[in-house]
């Protein structure tokens, strides 16, 4: 796989809504660090002109990002727009001459998975793939079939090394760091596994609806939007085998051995949620069957993880917005240790977001006359001020060839296989009201032993 940077960018679905909220503001970061110094070059349908995209970008930056009058400029100076149908020769035909000597054009499919196809064709047939790299966005297919015929089709056009697959979750500092901390800390990563480990659970909750994303969320649920690929990729992260060297192939071959060995679910292992007034949301069918809350148990059946339940919890109109992991460390007991009050806990307790932080939940001596312990955390935040979004980072990596930070053909398919069994109607469907941690059946059926734990609002500081 060659590291040779790329010479221009592409983005088709320049006027859409990740474009909107990400990719702009992405673009403006990348500028300001001088990480992206070749010409971008914007394609969509609206009927709309380079005035009109940049306007849009300015808009979008305000809102999403912080506007740097310079870096914004600069970002103005490299960006062309081309109006045209995906379906239509000139529409790659006007792309080509744009591109003119690029020898490794960069192009970015921010847009729905359905026209993937049209797009890559599109660009073979104008004699643009030669060298290039292509970003996609997920969801990569809707079911491990689906996602088995894209690949296929992708493949016509790209060899997998020039496909980079997104999930921001991967370029996500706090995800980043599950793999530094555990690997860079010998004395944790020695007790890292089932003999020492009793439980490990996710609660990736969300405090608002579906935005007006409805119609997608209807073909979507919460088990193909975050758990078969966020979701499954921080399990990857948290609890895959060294990789063999620094290079990027061995990060992502440890990702995918490790989602090899995870079990497919079947619908006793799931409990599906849909909060009340889903169905009254525009877009949404009035019987729909679609869930917005999942909450589901995974084993991982390797030596170091067998026998340690993996429980996962996502969903919309929970009461607060933040996703969090806690890894319970088996208890343990000796006649020196004087038990009283309630049971104490060890445990790691891994914030991803909003704030980020590690914590570690243990136990001291209470001070005073007997062997009797009292509950503490020790808490590292470590969030800077200028820290790379998701996109900044991943975008720059995939301008570089360095796809670490991509899922690869074979995880996205092993995710796939983990979660077909309990997609669709394969298991009942409850209420919840908006404002709760979902159904309560989720409390019983899949609760990770000791319950779940609810994560704060706010991290403390
Ligand atoms: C997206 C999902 O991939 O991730 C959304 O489609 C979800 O439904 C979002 O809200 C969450 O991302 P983040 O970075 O805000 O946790």
């Amino acid at each position: 796989m060659t590291t040779e940077r790329s010479d221009a960018l592409v983005f088709f679905g320049a006027t859409g809504d990740l474009a909107y909220k990400k990719i702009f503001p992405a673009f403006q970061a990348m500028i300001r660090r001088g990480h992206l110094d070749l010409p971008i070059i914007g394609v969509a349908f609206s009927h709309w002109n380079l005035d009109q995209l940049k306007e849009r970008a300015r808009d979008s930056i305000e809102k999403h990002g912080q506007l740097d009058p310079a870096a914004f400029e600069k970002l103005c100076s490299q960006l062309s727009y081309i109006d045209g149908e995906y379906e239509q020769p000139e529409t790659f035909a006007k792309l080509k001459e744009i591109l003119g000597n690029a020898k490794r054009p960069l192009f970015y499919l921010a847009i729905p998975p359905s026209l993937f196809a049209t797009v890559a064709a599109g660009l073979a047939n104008s004699g643009c793939t030669n060298q290039a790299r292509v970003i996609l966005e997920k969801p990569f297919g809707r079911d491990l079939a689906s996602a088995q015929d894209l690949n296929r089709t992708l493949h016509q056009f790209f060899p997998e090394e020039a496909i980079f697959r997104i999930d921001h979750y991967l370029g996500k500092e706090p995800v980043q760091n599950l793999v530094y901390f555990r690997f860079a800390n010998p004395f944790i990563e020695s007790g890292w596994s089932n003999k020492y480990l009793e439980s490990v659970q996710i609660t990736m909750a969300e405090a608002f609806g579906v935005m007006g994303r409805g119609k997608i969320y209807e073909e979507l649920g919460a088990i193909r939007d975050v758990v078969q690929n966020h979701l499954l990729h921080v399990i990857a992260c948290l609890t895959m085998e060294w990789p063999a060297d620094s290079h990027s192939e061995s990060l992502r071959e440890a990702r995918g051995e490790l989602l090899r060995c995870v079990r497919a679910l079947d619908s006793s292992q799931i409990v599906r949620g849909q909060f009340q007034g889903y169905r009254n949301e525009p877009g949404v069918a009035a019987d729909s069957q679609v869930e917005t809350f999942a909450a589901v148990q995974f084993h991982i059946d390797n030596e170091r993880w067998a026998g340690v339940p993996f429980t996962i919890r996502a969903g919309k109109c929970l009461p607060v917005t933040t996703t969090e992991i806690l890894v319970r460390v088996k208890p343990s007991s000796h006649p020196l240790l004087e038990e009283s009050g309630p049971p104490m806990a060890n445990y790691y307790r891994f914030r991803l977001s909003p704030e980020e932080a590690i914590a570690l939940g243990t136990k001291i001596k209470k001070p005073g006359e007997r062997m009797e312990g009292e509950q503490i955390e020790l808490v590292a935040h470590y969030q800077e001020p200028n820290e790379m979004d998701p996109y900044e980072r991943l975008l720059g990596d995939a301008a570089n060839g360095d796809s670490a930070l991509f899922a690869r053909q074979d995880s996205v398919e092993d995710a796939w296989r983990v979660v077909d069994p309990i997609l669709g109607d394969s298991s009942p469907l409850y209420e919840y009201e908006p404002n709760t941690w979902g159904p309560a059946q989720a409390d019983q059926t899949v609760a990770p032993k000791g319950g779940w734990h609810n994560p704060e609002p706010k991290e403390k500081n």
